[in-house]
């Protein structure tokens, strides 16, 4: 039977190619961004694509009370959606830092809090952090604001496992490595990451669908380079 997903960050990079690879397999997906264009090539294929902006959580109850007349539940949230700015430490000012942390770490945060109600045991919780995220691993200068909100959603899930182990979702989390994206060629110019869009989708797909039946509260990285 298709799954409900619920995918942030659907209008490029990943979470479009995502949301194409789960469609493919006939799940229903509920594909979540601020720009919905990119997503009307999935118009009438079991795609609901809503225009959600993470950072204005008085949006997210509207979202709770489609999801749950739709289909009362969830099976999987996949928290795909991220902000990078690239910029010393010394000219990053507070509202961006803010920003920052709003996309990566608030937003799934609060969207998590109101989808639980329709997320049983059976449930998987997907965040994608970054290998920048994660502890003793190579970091980038540049990256102060963007990294250490990472380790904040990694560590979040963490936690999320422990508390919700007897009751609620499993939770999960993906450290990847360099995809070759809108936000990578941003960020980093020049750079040729090894992987597409496409090849990073197939396997968070899979992750997704089977990973919470061996793993709960995990951070596993899924990098062949970084950034
Ligand atoms: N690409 C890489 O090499 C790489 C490496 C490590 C980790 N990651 C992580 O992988 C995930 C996907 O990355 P990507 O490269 O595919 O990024 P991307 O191409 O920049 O796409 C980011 C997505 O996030 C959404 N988003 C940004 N701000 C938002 C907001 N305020 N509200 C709702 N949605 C918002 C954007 O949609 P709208 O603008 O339409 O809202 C867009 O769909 C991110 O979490 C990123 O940090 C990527």
């Amino acid at each position: 039977m298709g799954k409900i997903v619920v995918i942030t960050g659907a209008s490029r990079g990943i979470g479009y190619a995502l949301t194409s690879a789960f469609l493919a397999q006939g799940h229903q997906v509920v594909a979540l961004s601020r720009n919905t264009k990119p997503l009307e090539k999935f118009a009438g294929k079991s795609c609901h694509a809503l225009s959600l902006d993470l950072t204005k959580e008085v949006a997210f109850p509207e979202l709770f009370a489609f999801l749950k007349k739709e289909f009362g539940r969830v099976d999987i949230l996949i928290h795909n959606a991220g902000l990078l700015i690239n910029k010393p430490f010394e000219s990053l000012n507070s509202a961006e830092i803010e920003q920052i942390y709003r996309v990566n770490v608030f937003g799934p945060m609060a969207l998590t809090r109101v989808l639980l109600p329709l997320m049983d045991h059976t449930a998987h919780v997907v965040s994608i952090s970054s290998m920048g995220g994660v502890n003793g691993t190579a970091k980038f200068p540049g990256l102060s604001a963007y990294s250490s909100s990472k380790g904040a959603l990694t560590i979040w899930s963490e936690v999320m496992a422990e508390e919700y182990k007897d009751r609620g979702p499993k939770f999960n989390t993906l450290a990847i490595g360099a995809v070759q994206t809108e936000m990578l060629a941003e960020a980093f110019p020049g750079y040729e990451a090894p992987l597409t869009p496409e090849e990073m989708a197939a396997y968070i797909l899979e992750f997704a669908l089977k990973g919470h039946r061996i793993f709960n509260g995990k951070t596993l990285p899924a990098s062949q380079s970084t950034p």
